[in-house]
């Protein structure tokens, strides 16, 4: 559905923004099914993810008002819906509805959740959680009807595991501690709009502890997109540092500028702008984890950079088989082994040609290296990236890129 015609080979320069973070967006949103209040978001991203959202909690009975500079979402007055199986399986966030559902109604249904399948995704995480705070599952159907409490060990930092316990426990009149838990920006970004809205939550090194709280109308500016200033600031070395970044958190992105500084590139920081210029002199190597490690939403964009320069080692440790999307690659001439959850990736010429785009950040990663090889690239499959990247094309475009999506 949708390609991208990306016509490559001419100069990139100048400045591109960051806008909301996808995954501080989603949680929030679906959260609002359980804060029952107005809230006024500000930054929210223009991704089709966004948009699936909002029409699920419309099917619930949101009302929204649309302003120039922020969305209003009304989610006094819901009643229980069957989410629309269309919508809920194209966005893996989609997942967030059971934790939602559950505080709001005391019950809910596991859906085949879709969003991007780079990996198997299991939710055993999230059904274990809602057990320990007293659910039953019966086929389907989950059922809390009494005030959850308890406390959650998560056996790895799952960052959906985490958001659905923190969600599932709003209405707890006791105590929910959650062990184990991930400590992504955007799931801090979650918890204070929670806190914001009434919620009393605390993060302490061990557990977040969920005390309850009274739910109150509030508002929240959304947190930049870590991911899109780390996939830019990729794009900004490739194309000799002449990329500034704009409005993003570098705070974020300590890992990722570690990675990139020991193989000898700079990066330079004004405020909120990023630019990463200068020589790559080794090859990069990353492995990535649960923050505050390597992100793994960077890893494929490190692909076309490392076959620029002195090639490199990716070793993923967060969803073992996330190198599906390198056989995409092979057709734009990557040279590279894979071995277990470890890619090499030798240096190699990337040419224009026709791939088909798997997922949204390869997807990404895809047109940066069609950007890069001299003449016409076809890559199928754009939507996959319109999901995740605000405005992807007007923004490339911006930096003189020859790029455009036709259905
Ligand atoms: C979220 C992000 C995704 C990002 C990922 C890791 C959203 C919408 N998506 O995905 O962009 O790539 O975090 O930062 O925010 N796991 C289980 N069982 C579970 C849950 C997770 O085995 O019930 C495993 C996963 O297979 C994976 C690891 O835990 O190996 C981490 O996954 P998780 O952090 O949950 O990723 P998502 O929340 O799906």
């Amino acid at each position: 559905m949708g390609k991208f015609i990306v016509n490559g080979g001419r100069e990139l320069k100048g400045e591109i923004s960051v806008s909301g973070s996808k995954n501080c967006a989603l949680p929030i949103l679906f959260s609002l099914i359980a804060v029952k209040s107005v809230t006024k978001l500000y930054n929210l991203p223009k991704i089709k993810d966004v948009e699936l959202a909002l029409k699920i909690l419309v099917d619930f009975g949101a009302k929204i008002i649309y302003n120039i500079d922020s969305v209003i979402i009304d989610t006094t007055e819901l009643e229980f819906m069957m989410p629309n199986t269309e919508y809920v399986s194209q966005i893996r966030a989609s997942t967030y509805l059971l934790g939602a559902c559950l505080c709001r109604f005391g019950y809910a249904y596991n859906q085949p959740f879709g969003g991007c399948n780079f990996s198997n995704r299991p939710i055993d995480y999230h059904l274990m959680a809602f057990s320990a705070l007293g659910a039953e599952i019966s086929g389907d159907k989950i059922t809390l009807d009494k005030s959850p409490a308890g406390d959650i060990y998560l056996p790895n930092p799952s960052v959906g595991a985490t958001v659905n316990s923190v969600i599932a426990s709003l209405n707890t009149e006791m105590c929910v501690r959650i062990f184990g838990y991930a400590k992504e920006p955007h799931v801090v970004g979650l918890i204070d709009f929670l806190n914001g809205a009434g919620a009393d939550i605390s993060i302490t090194d061990e557990a977040l502890v969920i005390s309850g709280g009274t739910q109150k109308n509030s508002s929240y500016k959304i947190i930049p997109d870590m991911i899109e200033a780390g996939t830019y600031s990729v794009l900004s070395l490739m194309f000799g540092g002449n990329i500034k970044v704009t409005g993003a958190d570098a705070e974020h992105l300590g890992s990722f500028f570690h990675a990139l500084t020991k193989s000898g590139a700079s990066i330079q920081r004004l405020g909120n702008d990023i630019t990463v210029s200068g020589k790559i002199t080794r090859p990069l190597r990353i492995t990535t984890g649960p923050y505050p490690s390597f992100p793994t939403d960077l890893q494929p964009q490190f692909v076309p950079l490392m076959a620029m320069f002195l090639g490199g080692q990716i070793t993923e440790t967060v969803f073992e088989d996330r190198f599906g999307y390198l056989s995409e690659f092979e057709k734009l001439g990557l040279y590279y082994q894979r071995s277990g959850s470890t890619a090499n990736i030798f240096p190699s010429k990337l040419k224009n040609g026709t791939t088909d785009i798997p997922d949204l950040r390869a997807g990404a990663a895809l047109v940066m290296s069609a950007l890069r090889s001299e003449g016409e690239s076809v890559l199928n499959n754009s939507f996959r990236v319109i999901r995740g990247y605000s405005d992807f094309v007007n923004k490339l475009r911006g930096l003189g890129a020859d790029i455009t999506e036709v259905n």
